[in-house]
């Protein structure tokens, strides 16, 4: 079974603090809305679904305590980081309940149960993609870390896995924080997978040569118009797989829909400190006197997507503008 990201029993939200691994599995015991956010922000939880959800329970702890509002709890994780939608669906989602008198705990389990059965309804409406024998290449985690569990981009993988296809899996280190390298690898060993985790700049050199069949890559935020925003490298990979003529593949739930983008020019991309690029695993790796910049997200355009994995099936990038219109979740944010 994929490892859990993320539980919650009233009054306390459990995470695996994915900073520390690969190498040793931490469980932090959240029961403040502001040690939600710090969780948040520093990435101590993090994948758009996950941080959708993990929010959804700093509303919920936010509830619990004397004083807070609705309003001033919802500000507080809006803050956190810009870029993911889910981040604000997960937010509202329980920030209404709160106001409407309905019980906040039941609204935060049922978030997380909804995203959970999406995943898992991607991975369902994924894995015909990747029948027999195939190599596949992934962009950071879109595992089980990033959702809950199953995953956007790695559920597909996974029951394909179960319906008896043989996979490898091209694993993208995905620098500056490794998300790929310590996080997918550790789900990918932890199951048996077999993968390779490749320097970010290794992959345009096997989707030449012909030795990735398939790319899939999960999202922060898909606008109107299919063009997406995740993980920084994801628009190179996506140009070079089009150029190879290898389909590429974006999988996410509902709440990664932002039906108020029209176009991925709009997205918000969040910028992280310069700390990040400088060093490696604490180590300075440049000169003192460099700086850095850090875009923790780029944006493709919908023309190089092959076509979206969505909990309600595959859709084309034609498509998306009225699949996010007919979408079964009816709370947008803000
Ligand atoms: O900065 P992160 O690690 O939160 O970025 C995560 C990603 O870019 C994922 O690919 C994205 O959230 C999709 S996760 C299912």
């Amino acid at each position: 079974m994929p490892v859990r990201a993320l539980w919650y029993r009233p009054g306390t939200l459990f995470l695996i603090d994915q900073r520390e691994l690969p190498g040793r599995t931490v469980v932090r015991r959240l029961t403040r809305i502001g040690e939600v956010a710090d969780a948040i922000r520093t990435l101590t939880v993090r994948g758009a679904p996950a941080i959708g959800v993990a929010a959804a329970y700093g509303m919920a702890l936010a509830a619990r305590t004397r004083g807070e509002t609705p309003d001033r709890a919802a500000s507080v994780l809006r803050a956190t980081r810009p870029t993911a939608h889910d981040l604000f669906v997960g937010i509202e989602t329980v920030r209404r309940a709160w106001v409407d008198g309905a019980e906040v705990d039941a609204a935060a389990d049922a978030y997380k149960e909804r995203v959970v059965d999406e995943c898992h309804a991607i991975g369902r409406a994924g894995a015909p993609l990747f029948r027999g024998e195939k190599s596949v290449l992934t962009h950071c985690n879109a595992g089980a870390l990033a959702t809950v569990e199953w995953g956007t981009a790695l559920a597909p993988l996974r029951v394909a896995r179960q319906r008896g296809a043989r996979l490898f899996v091209w694993v993208d280190e995905t620098r500056p924080l490794l998300q790929g390298a310590r996080l997918t690898a550790w789900e990918l060993a932890r199951e048996r997978i077999p993968h390779a985790v490749i320097a970010d700049n290794a992959a345009g050199h096997y989707l030449a040569r012909g030795d990735v069949d398939a790319v899939i890559v999960g999202a922060d935020r898909i606008a109107r118009n299919g063009d997406f925003a995740n993980k920084i490298g994801t628009y190179e990979k996506a140009v070079v797989a089009k150029e190879n003529g290898v389909p590429f593949y974006v999988a996410a739930p509902w709440s990664t829909f932002d039906p108020r983008r029209p176009t991925g020019r709009s997205i918000p991309v969040e910028e992280r400190g310069d700390d990040e690029v400088l060093e490696l695993a604490g180590r300075r790796i440049a000169p003192r006197r460099s700086k850095a910049r850090n875009p923790a997200f780029d944006v493709t355009p919908a023309r190089f997507v092959t076509a979206y994995v969505t909990p309600g099936g595959i859709v084309r990038p034609t498509g998306v503008a009225e699949a996010v219109a007919r979408r079964p979740v009816p709370d947008d944010p803000r």
